[in-house]
């Protein structure tokens, strides 16, 4: 499969004629090539998206939702090959990948139905001959680049809202996931989207189109999902422009066990927040903490049913848990159970990169963690999980909240008191209260402190994409 460029409606060649594979992460095979965008073919898509933004936000919003939800449908189409691109290309097993379809597929929906509910206001004004009226409008071209773990939700989280709001868009995947967005824009080509209203470029250098959205004054909004470590830096550099941003960053999210938990159910949680996507996910728990009268109980049910996940190629049957992206986030998860380990961690189950073909590490856990262990500090964005143990709930939420970021918590009780107490406490954009999936289209997702600026879905997903524009109004009598 060869992608190419996406501008102005149609397919193009790079300017530079060049093209980077693609590998799928099971197998080490080459699952195909993309065109390797430039910045010169970037200031042609913005062109294009600047052109496009008259005709696009002039439509009512009806209009615009129709074509959103022939979106919808299409993607529900062709759902079957485009969970298979995204296994061959990610890695995650077919199952999840079908999953994270729906889930991308469902902003389309939601957000077609909120185009028509941007709504404005009308203001009491100080003088009889006055009128005061708020209106909400599109901000502009909009800049989008997004990553590999969710390589299809993580764009749409994004088109959908901008479509809706009545902006135009470029947008520039991962490097490592291309052709799952070649996929989705053939569909929007086959929805016949107005030319320049959706633009895609591929490319092997990030920087580049980076730096073309920071400078070009035609992009008035940059929507990032990444690290923290590049969101920084695309606030700073777009604050010479003052643009407008959303940054969904990296997370560090805590997992607490009360005793009074329903353990099973609470070990399932663990499971299924840390263990999706082989833990490649923003919001997954990354520090574990469980109530030290349940320590031993926890532990063992964790383990066995730690042991019964089956590591392997996502599109084999049977498979629960896929590889890890790349060498890098092997070394990763690798270089954090040698430091914990070091200082005196225990490894319960796994603690290795998997004997086997392609870029796997065992699903593992470690017990006797504490904070000064790197795993405590940043995000493992692998396969293992930390535990540590607590006494009171005033503890544990110092220790949740001591870090830096702050996008996703969770927390396991049946008290109805601490499950206010605690959700109130928690210095978090998200809280997962007996929930370890929390993300929904219809509910705002995204982070405080280091973890972003902004919220993806939801009304507020619609609202970032948006200026509000104040008009004061003299009327005169007969
Ligand atoms: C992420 O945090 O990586 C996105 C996952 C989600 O939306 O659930």
């Amino acid at each position: 499969m060869r992608g190419l460029l996406y501008i102005n409606g149609k397919w193009e060649e790079p300017s530079r004629g060049a093209y980077f594979p693609t590998y799928n992460p099971a197998t080490g095979e080459q699952v195909g090539e993309a065109a390797d965008g430039s910045r010169e073919d970037v200031q042609r898509a913005v062109e294009a998206a600047s052109q496009a933004f008259p005709v696009w936000s002039h439509m009512t919003a009806l209009e615009r939702a129709d074509l959103m939800m022939d979106c919808y449908h299409r993607i529900n189409e062709e759902f079957e090959q485009l969970a298979e691109i995204l296994t061959v290309e990610q890695g995650k097993p077919l199952q999840e990948a079908r999953n994270e379809l729906v889930y991308a597929n469902s902003f389309f929906r939601w957000f077609a139905e909120e185009a028509r509910r941007i709504y404005g206001d009308t203001v009491p004004a100080n003088s009889q001959d006055k009128r005061l009226l708020v209106i909400r409008q599109p901000v502009g071209v909009v800049g989008a680049i997004s990553t590999w773990n969710f390589p299809q939700a993580m764009v749409t989280r994004k088109i959908a809202p901008a479509l809706a709001a009545g902006c135009t868009i470029v947008v520039k995947p991962a490097k490592h996931t291309p052709l799952n967005a070649v996929a989705l824009f053939n569909i929007f080509e086959k929805v016949g989207f107005p030319p320049g209203v959706l633009n895609l470029i591929t490319t092997s250098t990030s920087s580049e189109v980076g730096d073309e959205f920071l400078t070009n004054p035609a992009i008035r909004k940059i929507t990032f999902t990444g690290s923290t470590e590049v969101g920084k830096y695309l606030i700073k550099r777009s604050a010479d422009q003052v643009k407008k941003v959303s940054m969904e960053l990296g997370g560090h999210a805590p997992f607490i066990v009360f005793a009074d938990a329903d353990l099973e159910d609470a070990v399932n949680g663990v499971i299924g927040s840390k263990f999706r996507n082989a833990g490649q996910t923003c919001i997954c728990a990354n520090r574990v903490y469980v109530e030290r009268s349940v320590k031993e109980t926890f532990e063992a049910l964790l383990v066995e049913k730690v042991n019964q996940l089956k590591l392997g190629d996502g599109l084999d049957p049977g498979t629960s848990i896929g590889p890890l992206i790349d060498e890098g986030a092997v070394e990763k998860s690798k270089e954090h159970v040698a430091d914990a380990v070091s200082k005196g961690a225990k490894v319960l189950t796994g603690g290795k990169r998997a004997e086997r073909k392609g870029q796997f590490f065992e699903p593992t856990i470690l017990s006797d963690v504490n904070e000064n262990m790197l795993i405590c500090q940043e995000e493992t964005f692998g396969p293992v999980a930390p535990l540590m143990v607590f006494d009171s709930e005033e503890e544990v939420i110092a220790r949740a909240n001591n870090v830096p970021y702050g996008l996703a918590s969770y927390f396991y009780t049946k008290d109805l008191s601490r499950a206010f107490r605690v959700s109130e406490k928690l210095q978090y954009g998200i809280v997962g209260l007996n929930d370890p999936f929390p993300s929904v289209a219809q509910a705002p997702f995204g982070g405080v402190k280091e973890s972003g600026i902004g919220r993806e879905g939801g009304k507020e997903g619609i609202a970032d994409f948006l200026e509000t524009k104040y008009i004061s109004m003299k009327i005169y009598s007969e």
